[in-house]
């Protein structure tokens, strides 16, 4: 067995997530991966209620045996929109598959996320710092209105969220985007550090099935539980259960996973047919018309099942 990179060497990550069951598989991978250094998690009311992303995240990482890394409240509601408790339903009404966890000793800190990303960000050294969003963008983007000189202290900004193509809660709008569209766009329109959006097109093609799911009972006790958590969940296609978070931020551990092209991100924010879409210019290339974002295209779906092998 290679040794282990040194603390050092390892990427340092923050999780903002809404604790879900492919945030479950999203900190999981985080947490075991020697090339991560997972320095904390936030969370914030998206899959369900802040409370119960929060509880979630407290007993996913006590679960992981990781019960050292900071869990940190964020924004409670979206930013101008309603959204309502266990809308979509998908992860169960408590968030991770009806699955009980024994519930973790650990207390939330008492920091809220946003100042957990800035004392972070001004400890570390420049661009020593990756932030990996997998919720609604609701934190990120309060952090860039409080914080603005942080931002390009940031080594990457890594968002599930958003498509090309067809949405998951409207024919155009991916969840993550479609919860709290106004975040979504002022993150998009203004974020000044290499940012990449994962999108539908690429994390509904990352899914596990029965027999990956029965490979991760047999390897470890938490895998086994973590199985049981995407047996309950509700978003499941022709292929399986498709990893979006997972997915995405795989690509801090394995740059090579993910074929990107740059665009200009638009969010529609008025109330039409295109509320929350996310409108991706691949042509515009002049800094005047916003930030360049990395759009993710492409899977390579050979290494990212090699990451869960090697994982999970
Ligand atoms: O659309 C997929 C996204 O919505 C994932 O982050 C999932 O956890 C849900 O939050
Ligand atoms: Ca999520």
């Amino acid at each position: 067995m290679s040794s282990s990179p040194n603390s050092f060497s390892r990427r340092k990550v923050i999780l903002d997530c809404d604790v879900g069951i492919d945030d479950a598989v999203a900190l999981a991978l985080l947490v075991q991966s020697e090339k991560i250094q997972l320095l904390a998690v936030t969370t914030n009311t998206g899959n369900v209620s802040i409370e119960k992303t929060t509880r979630n995240a407290l007993d996913v990482l006590s679960l992981l045996n990781a019960q050292s890394i900071p869990v940190a409240k964020g924004v409670a509601r979206p930013a101008f929109t309603i959204l309502l408790e266990n809308y979509s339903k998908i992860h169960g009404l408590n968030g991770i598959g009806e699955v009980e966890l024994p519930a973790s000793e650990q207390l939330v800190d008492q920091r809220h996320a946003v100042e957990v990303f800035a004392e972070l960000l001004e400890e570390e050294p420049a661009k020593s710092i990756s932030i990996a969003v997998v919720g609604p963008l609701t934190n990120f983007a309060m952090f860039m209105k409080s914080y603005p000189d942080l931002v390009n202290k940031i080594d990457r900004l890594i968002v599930m969220g958003g498509t090309t193509s067809n949405g998951n809660i409207t024919p155009v709008s991916e969840f993550n985007i479609w919860a709290d569209p106004f975040s979504a766009k002022y993150v998009f329109d203004n974020v000044s550090c290499p940012t990449s959006m994962v999108g539908l097109d690429v994390t509904r093609l990352a899914t596990v099935n029965e027999e990956e799911l029965a490979r991760w009972s047999r390897n470890s006790e938490w895998g086994s539980t973590i199985a049981r958590m995407v047996r309950g969940y509700l978003d499941i296609n022709s292929n399986g259960w498709p990893m979006h978070d997972a997915l995405a931020v795989s690509i801090l551990i394995d740059g090579s996973i993910l074929a990107c092209e740059n665009a200009r991100i638009r969010v529609h924010t008025d109330g039409d047919d295109n509320y929350a879409r996310t409108y991706c210019d691949f042509e515009t290339e002049a800094e005047s018309s916003g930030p360049q974002i990395s759009v993710a295209l492409g899977v390579d779906l050979q290494k990212f099942n090699a990451l869960l092998t090697e994982l999970m």
